[in-house]
């Protein structure tokens, strides 16, 4: 099977796969976003395979752990069946396992077995999908499924708020990036996210630090 249609085949399996997914923030759209940023990063090198960059993009999230109480092993598992039953070569199927158990910000903190410019770059596409208007968008959809506040101004309730996870996490993806196109695409990305945030902590306290001088006729 040409490169083409084994991107095309999994793309078709991943798809199924991922549709009804019930967190809008890691379904298929997710995975088709990645997809295509990747390729779009991938363009820009010459010496690079990018039918592993786009193999790995669609196989990232088949089975992210936080949806299987955590077991890392499954999304590897199920990537590796798709990519054997279309008989993939042997090293294509080596180099994408590395990168979808290697992709994740938490891999990185602890450990760094592996890097290649194929995982750099499906990384920085990951990253581009968690900031922004679309990263915005995918964090209150994440900390809702998991029942969390959108904010909480006291220092205990801070620590589960959607709000919060931009300061731990998605404010700091900007500059992590490891190629250049990424590291454009996501400033402004970024930007708008800071002034997201202005205008939520402005309308938050609002009511309080305004107070209606006029009545209306409403
Ligand atoms: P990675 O896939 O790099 O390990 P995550 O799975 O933590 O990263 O993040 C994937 C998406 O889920 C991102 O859009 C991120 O903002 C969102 N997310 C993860 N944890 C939280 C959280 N506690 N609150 C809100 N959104 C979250
Ligand atoms: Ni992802």
């Amino acid at each position: 099977m040409d490169n083409d249609t084994l991107i095309k085949v999994v793309a078709s399996a991943v798809k199924k796969e991922l549709i009804n997914m019930k967190e809008a923030g890691h379904d298929w759209w997710h995975t088709y976003r990645v997809w295509k940023l990747s390729s779009y990063i991938a363009k820009k090198y010459d010496n690079i395979d990018s039918s592993i960059v786009e193999l790995a993009a669609l196989l990232h999230d088949i089975a992210d752990a936080k949806f299987f109480n955590g077991n890392e092993e499954i999304g590897p598992e199920k990537a590796r069946k798709i990519l054997v039953s279309l008989n993939t070569p042997k090293n294509k199927i080596e180099h994408v396992d590395n990168i979808i158990r290697n992709i994740s910000f938490r891999h990185e903190v602890e450990r760094k077995p592996f890097s290649s410019i194929e995982l750099s770059i499906v990384q920085d596409a990951d990253r581009l999908d968690a900031i922004g208007a679309i990263g915005i968008a995918r964090a209150f959809n994440y900390g809702g499924f998991i029942g969390n506040p959108l904010y909480s101004p006291t220092v205990d309730g801070k620590k589960d708020s959607t709000v919060n996870h931009f300061y731990e996490k998605l404010l700091l993806l900007k500059d992590r990036m490891n190629t250049e196109t990424a590291r454009k695409l996501a400033e402004k990305r970024h930007n708008f996210m800071v002034t997201y945030l202005e205008h939520f902590f402005e309308e938050w306290d609002e009511i309080k630090t305004k107070s209606p001088k006029n009545k209306t006729q409403e």
